[in-house]
Parts: C-alpha cells; sequence; structure tokens
C-alpha cells in the first residue's frame, strides 16, 4: 500500500492498478442473473439501466471506472483486503483486525452496501451504486491477489503473458482470462459465463455449489469442515447473517459478516499453493502455470456468481432460493 499512498494524489492508477478485469467482473455478473429468484431479478433489473442491458454482467465494471474520480477516491481500498501474511513462506491467513484498514476494506464495503441496497429510504441512485458495488466486490473477493499484501498483492512482481511484459496482479485480473477466452469462447465474456453456469447446473461444480454458499470453507478437508464452520458460524446461516447486517443499520455500525471473511480466506489460501509458484521469466499465460490457474479462475469466477445470486436472493426473496 505504499506506492498506492505516495502516488495516490496524481497518478491513482499505478498504485492498486486492477480488479478482475472488466472480463472477469462481467462473467461474474453474468453466471450471477442466471440464479437470481423473483424479486432480486425484478429489483436488478429496475434498477440497472439501459445502458447496462439492466444485468448485473455489464454493471459489474463500473465500480473501477469511478475510482479514479475524485468523489469516489474513498471507495479505492474497498476493493481489496490487505492480509499481512508470508505467502512465500507458506503461511496464509486473514484477519479482520490485523488486515482490514481504518479506511475500510472489501469486507466492511460488502457490509456497508448490504446494509444500503435494502435501505428504502436511500435515493433510486443511491441503491443502484450499492447494488453495482456488491455486484464488483463480490468479484474482487474471489481473486486471490486482491486478498494479499504482499508485493502490493502481486502488483510489484513483473510477469509475462504471452510474450508480454505485465505484473503477476495483472495477470490474474486480465491476462489469463483474456487467454482463455479468446481461445475458448470467442473473447466473450457472456459466453464464459454461460459454460460456467452450466457447469455449475449439471456439470463439475454441481456437487460443490450448495457449500459455496454454506459460509464454511470449501478449502478445508471436509472432516474439519464442521468444526471450521462452527468457529467462524455457530449454527448461523448467509440468512442470518444478512438479516442481522441489515436489522445494524439502525446503529449505524458497520460490521463485516462472516460468510465474507470465509471467502477471502479460501482465496488468500491460493496465494499459498498456486499463485505465487513461478520461475522469473517463465510465461504465465501458457504451460504449466497457466494450466494449474485457469481451473482456480474458473472456480472462482463461478463461485462468487453463484454467491452473489444467494447473496442479492437473501436480502430481496428471503432466502437463498438456491438448491
Ligand atoms: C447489450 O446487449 C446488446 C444486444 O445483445 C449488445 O449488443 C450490447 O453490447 C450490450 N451492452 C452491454 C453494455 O453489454
Ligand atoms: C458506506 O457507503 C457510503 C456511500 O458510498 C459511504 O459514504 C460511506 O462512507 C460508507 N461507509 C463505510 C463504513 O464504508
Ligand atoms: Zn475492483
Amino acid at each position: 500500500m505504499k506506492i498506492s499512498i505516495l502516488l495516490m494524489g496524481s497518478l491513482p492508477f499505478l498504485g492498486r492498478v486492477a480488479a478482475w478485469g472488466a472480463l472477469g467482473h462481467q462473467a461474474v455478473g453474468y453466471t450471477a442473473m442466471e440464479f437470481l429468484a423473483p424479486k432480486a431479478l425484478k429489483f436488478v433489473q429496475s434498477t440497472l439501466s439501459a445502458s447496462d442491458n439492466h444485468s448485473l454482467g455489464p454493471a459489474a465494471t463500473w465500480a473501477d471506472t469511478v475510482r479514479s474520480e475524485a468523489a469516489f477516491a474513498f471507495t479505492a481500498p474497498f476493493h481489496f483486503i490487505d492480509a499481512e501474511d508470508d505467502p512465500e513462506g507458506g503461511s496464509c491467513s486473514v484477519d479482520e483486525t490485523r488486515d482490514c484498514g481504518a479506511a475500510g476494506c472489501i469486507l466492511t464495503a460488502i457490509a456497508n452496501y448490504t446494509i444500503r441496497v435494502a435501505d428504502t429510504s436511500l435515493s433510486a441512485t443511491q441503491r443502484q451504486e450499492a447494488l453495482k458495488f456488491i455486484d464488483h466486490f463480490l468479484g474482487d473477493i474471489g481473486q486471490p491477489l486482491h486478498v494479499e499484501a504482499f508485493e502490493v498483492g502481486g502488483n510489484d512482481i513483473s510477469a509475462i503473458c504471452g510474450g508480454s511484459k505485465t505484473n503477476l496482479h495483472a495477470a490474474w485480473d486480465t491476462g489469463m482470462i483474456t487467454t482463455n477466452l479468446a481461445a475458448n469462447f470467442g473473447g466473450s465474456s457472456q459466453a464464459w459465463a454461460a459454460s460456467l453456469v452450466q457447469e455449475i447446473q449439471t456439470g463439475k461444480f454441481q456437487s460443490d455449489a450448495a457449500d459455496w454458499i454454506s459460509c464454511s470453507s470449501t478449502t478445508e478437508p471436509l472432516s474439519r469442515r464442521s468444526a471450521l464452520s462452527q468457529i467462524i458460524n455457530p449454527g448461523r446461516s448467509m440468512k442470518d447473517e444478512i438479516m442481522e447486517t441489515i436489522a445494524s443499520r439502525a446503529t449505524g455500525k458497520i460490521t463485516p459478516l462472516a460468510c465474507p471473511l470465509v471467502w477471502a480466506k479460501e482465496s488468500n489460501a491460493f496465494d499459498c499453493t498456486d499463485v505465487f509458484d513461478f520461475k522469473t521469466g517463465q510465461d504465465l499465460c501458457k504451460g504449466t502455470y497457466f494450466t494449474n490457474a485457469l481451473p482456480i479462475i474458473e472456480l472462482q469466477i463461478a463461485k462468487q456468481g453463484f454467491r452473489l445470486a444467494a447473496w442479492l436472493n437473501v436480502i430481496f426473496d428471503g432466502a437463498t432460493n438456491l438448491p
């Protein structure tokens, strides 16, 4: 974060440049659209504008386009959480108290905009913004380098993608996704999302999807999972949490929710396994690195799209409405 603070005044883009690039965010949004319950779908379609095709797909990138505007500069820290762990030493962790700065982080942002999207006393514009922030931040939290402080979330690590110079963060946000979509989906995030939706409904993700919205960590071995979820989330569901958060509006206190913390830990765990596991000069967008990383990216995008739908379904329909 040192760098972004130094340059924040004049050159905001040189700090934390990106987020899942546009294609990744759109895929999260398009995936979610297929799992929305009736009231959530109605709210989404009537709230988002025609320029976004009334869809969470195109609307998912708005938060990145405004963060360079002075009026939205305060939202820059909301796109990530700087986990001060040690991925190179094999120690990954996310600690809300340690890692979520005074200016806020993705955990407080999700809580805040969850309260605001449900708040009928706010203006239509404010609720639309809240929806577009949720649409975006539920994507970002699935990107392992948005949950990592090391080398400014990989922004300061040089990398190569498809023969071109880039940095590790950008290779995850954009490079590998663009490579995959060009090769397999005609460059279309919508076509990619359609394939991820099919994997959730009837394919390789079908058996795990229920776990994704249970707020227990799917990176933990099954034998440990229930014990762990008892500690993180004893007997509470995504619904309990969201309802409680929305009700807490009266106190004006923004308390991060347990589910996004579980998701953050899940993403962060990849920083200790695959993300930093390459040699200088190795091309990340081909060969073994790409072959290992792409399934992680697809999993994280599919998961976050499904979770985004579940989240909005709880807020507007009172339950996840998903199997
Ligand atoms: C909206 O949909 C139309 C027709 O499918 C498409 O041409 C256009 O690119 C879409 N706009 C956005 C912002 O995705
Ligand atoms: C919640 O969102 C509003 C609107 O963007 C913003 O003004 C406020 O600072 C946010 N609060 C927190 C704690 O992030
Ligand atoms: Zn972002």
